[in-house]
């Protein structure tokens, strides 16, 4: 069993599910209106420990899940929502091992579930044409991973003139004009590679779907992924009352090579 070190990120949670993420410090303190609970009281204990705080309130502490991070991490442009990231993720079938070019990198959510998605064995390559975008990317990563994973590369550009270098299996975008980096994708994918982008409007689904069937892709498939949370507790079991009614489409097309050899 692994303990809880100085440094690392815990997530604590209360009766009523609150979750607050806190990193750990030797002689640090948790305040929340229950009281305060000591990061002395985590530190060296395993996860699933339970804390009470001075005002006696029952605190869980866990290692936060991706999801967790992405929910509380500091974001300078929109996050894709977790519902859309585990839609790529399979839509554009990211395995390990795999070479993916990404853009625009953003806040760096996507970013850090494709480099987890691909592990040491791949590369994720990826563009933001804004340097503010990818510094807060950068310190969203370092926050996640402890430092920039090697088998990421973070850069800043126009990805519509990428070089990613040779055998890309994936490109995968969430930006406003994917039909632009069309051409570009066809070079850099190899035969078979998968184009993948997140649109939020109808009218950029249909032009991307027309720029990737011109340029020869196949398969070109548009989905869109509702998620329904339930509450469920004693009798009362239903859907909840609200739910995000709409993020964006997920439009993937597939290679048949034709770009540069
Ligand atoms: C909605 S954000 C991406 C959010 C990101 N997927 C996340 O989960 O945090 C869109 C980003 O695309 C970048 N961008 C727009 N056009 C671009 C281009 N041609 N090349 C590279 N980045 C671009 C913007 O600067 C912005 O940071």
């Amino acid at each position: 069993v692994t303990v809880f070190e100085p440094g690392e990120r815990v997530l604590l949670v209360d009766r009523k599910g609150r979750r607050y993420l806190v990193t750990l410090k030797a002689g640090g303190a948790f305040h929340s209106h229950a009281g305060l609970v000591t990061h002395d009281a985590i530190i060296g204990a395993p996860e699933g420990t339970k804390l009470q705080t001075t005002g006696g309130q029952t605190l869980i502490a866990v290692r936060p899940t991706l999801v967790d991070f992405i929910l509380k991490m500091p974001r300078g442009a929109q996050v894709i929502y977790p519902k859309d990231i585990a839609s790529i993720l399979i839509s554009a079938d990211v395995f390990p091992g795999a070479m993916v070019l990404e853009a625009g990198t953003g806040s760096g959510a996507l970013t850090l579930a494709l480099v987890r998605a691909v592990g040491p064995s791949g590369r994720v390559v990826s563009y933001d044409i804004r340097d503010e975008h990818a510094s807060k990317a950068r310190t969203n990563v370092e926050s996640f991973f402890g430092r920039v994973p090697d088998w990421l590369d973070l850069r800043i550009g126009d990805v519509s003139a990428a070089e990613p270098g040779p055998e890309v299996d994936r490109v995968i975008l969430d930006l406003p004009e994917p039909w632009r980096v069309v051409p570009r994708a066809l070079d850099a994918l190899r035969p078979g590679g998968i184009f993948c982008c997140y649109l939020p409007t109808v009218p950029q689904v249909s032009q991307v779907t027309e720029a990737l069937r011109g340029a020869g892709f196949t398969d070109v498939t548009t989905t869109e992924t509702l998620v329904r949370t339930w509450h469920v507790e004693g009798q009362s079991v239903r859907p909840d009352h609200r739910m995000v009614a709409h993020t964006g489409f997920v439009t993937t097309g597939r290679s048949l090579g034709g770009g540069e050899p």
